[in-house]
């Protein structure tokens, strides 16, 4: 009998170990899982983060190795008329040295000294291609005629120069490629790029680096012209539409010629617009990258807005200054009772009233007889940097690209916040 409990009280002993060891191996069993699952999404994580850190991180670091401060020169390489009045330079580090990436979307700065005019001349002027070349940089440039109600005045100086006087061999002075106005490479968001006209520049670019980059990213590039006669690198387009099936290429002509035919030269004969996204995307969630004349940017911003797009997904530049005024998102600074504040001139020794109907302080300046340089004359080259004696100043559009210094402000993009004081 005492065997037999025995041998039951060991059974029992033997059952109870090997379940505790059950209950202990399968503790572990989950831990080592739990730990191997833990792993797996680290790693899954940290190559998530590394793709998305990748662009962005090896373009900091390409231009912390290879960017410059003030003006480097460049050897015109190549010069190639892509349409009637539109013309590619190519540009090649004189110093032969490596050049920074930029992010798609950005401008070069340049300065010329051209003949007849008193001194040095600044305009800026976006790169069209992917930033994924080390040995030359690309911009495109239209030919500028004299305004419709001004057909005596001169034509536009710089862009008459590019067209006219500049060849390949020739050298200029450019600054390194800025401006907030780029792709945002780390997302995935599907995009649309429009271009109007000349606008298309920066979109191009950031379709070249789109087309190149890993992710397959959806694309819609809109690009709105007058007729063939403007649309630069049609062949081209139509190749990267029929090569690459996540990129769609919508060409708009506004005013075809006689001959050019709808679905052949072009894909619709109106302009692009918010009413034209809606039939053709059907819903709105894209980020929206945006260059191009006035009236086409400022029908889209607020149509866009109206259609529910939020604003941080409403990206665009503008090319000069009439685009800024007229996209001005924040109303301008509060003028004082009479709707009017005092903006002094120091060294001019006059002292004006500025309205809101003024315009920046560079218009104000110059509509009194008041000199202050200025190039892109908006907010992109630095020129018109003023040094502020006393006040405040707001900027309508938002942020200027360029990075004022403390106590500065930039004239063709500022409006005063108040009774203002300028070192001008
Ligand atoms: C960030 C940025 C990026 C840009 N990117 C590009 C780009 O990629 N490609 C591009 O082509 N442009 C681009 N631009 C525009 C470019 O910088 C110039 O503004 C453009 O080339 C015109 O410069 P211009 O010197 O030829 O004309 P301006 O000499 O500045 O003349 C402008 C207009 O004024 C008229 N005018 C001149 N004098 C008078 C007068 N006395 N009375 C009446 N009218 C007069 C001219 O006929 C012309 O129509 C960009 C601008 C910015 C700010
Ligand atoms: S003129 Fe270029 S920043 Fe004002």
């Amino acid at each position: 009998m005492a065997t037999v409990i025995h041998s039951v009280a060991l059974l029992a002993a033997v059952l109870t170990l090997a379940y505790l060891g059950f209950l202990v191996y399968g503790a572990w069993q989950r831990q080592a899982r739990l730990a191997q699952l833990h792993q797996g999404e680290r790693e899954m994580l940290r190559a998530r983060l590394d793709l998305i850190a990748t662009p962005v991180a090896k373009i900091a670091s390409e231009k912390a190795q290879a960017a410059w401060s003030g003006f480097r020169k460049f050897r015109v390489e190549g010069k190639v008329l892509e349409a009637e009045s539109c013309c590619s330079f190519y540009l090649a580090p004189h110093d032969g040295r490596p050049l920074p990436a930029y992010l798609p979307g950005q401008y070069l700065t340049f300065r010329l000294q051209i003949p007849g005019q008193p001194r040095e001349v600044t305009r800026c002027y976006s790169l069209s291609d992917s930033p994924d070349h080390s040995d030359y940089y690309r911009v495109t440039i239209k030919r500028i005629p004299p305004p419709g109600n001004a057909p005596d005045a001169p034509p536009g100086l710089v862009s008459s120069h590019f067209h006219d006087r500049l060849q390949v061999g020739d050298i200029v002075d450019v600054k390194a490629p800025s401006g907030h106005f780029h792709l945002d490479v780390n997302s995935r968001t599907p995009v649309v790029l429009v271009g109007g006209g000349i606008g298309v520049t920066p979109a191009l670019s950031m379709l070249n680096y789109l087309i190149a980059a890993p992710g397959k990213r959806e694309v819609w590039f809109f690009y709105g012209v007058r007729n063939g006669r403007e649309h630069i690198l049609k062949d081209y387009l139509r190749e990267i539409a029929a090569g690459h099936d996540h990129v769609h290429i919508v060409a708009c002509y506004s005013d075809p010629l006689p001959g050019e035919q709808a679905d052949e030269d072009y894909n619709f004969g109106e302009r692009v617009s918010v009413d034209l996204f809606k039939r053709v995307l059907e819903v709105n969630n894209f980020d929206f990258y945006i260059c191009g004349p006035p009236p086409m940017m400022e029908s889209l911003t607020k149509g866009l807005s109206e259609w529910g797009v939020p604003d941080e997904r409403i990206h665009f530049e503008a090319f000069g200054p009439a685009s800024v005024k007229k996209v001005a998102k924040a109303e301008p600074a509060q003028a004082g009772a009479a709707g009017a504040v005092d903006v002094s001139f120091v060294r001019a020794g006059k002292t004006v009233p500025w309205t809101s109907a003024t315009g920046s302080l560079l218009e104000l300046a110059e509509a009194h007889g008041i000199r202050i340089d200025s190039g892109c004359r908006a907010g992109s080259c630095g020129t018109c940097m003023t040094a502020i004696r006393d006040g405040q100043v707001d900027y309508p559009s938002g942020k200027p690209d360029f990075d004022i210094e403390k106590g500065s402000c930039l004239a063709c993009v500022a409006v005063p916040k108040g009774a203002l004081s300028l070192d001008a």
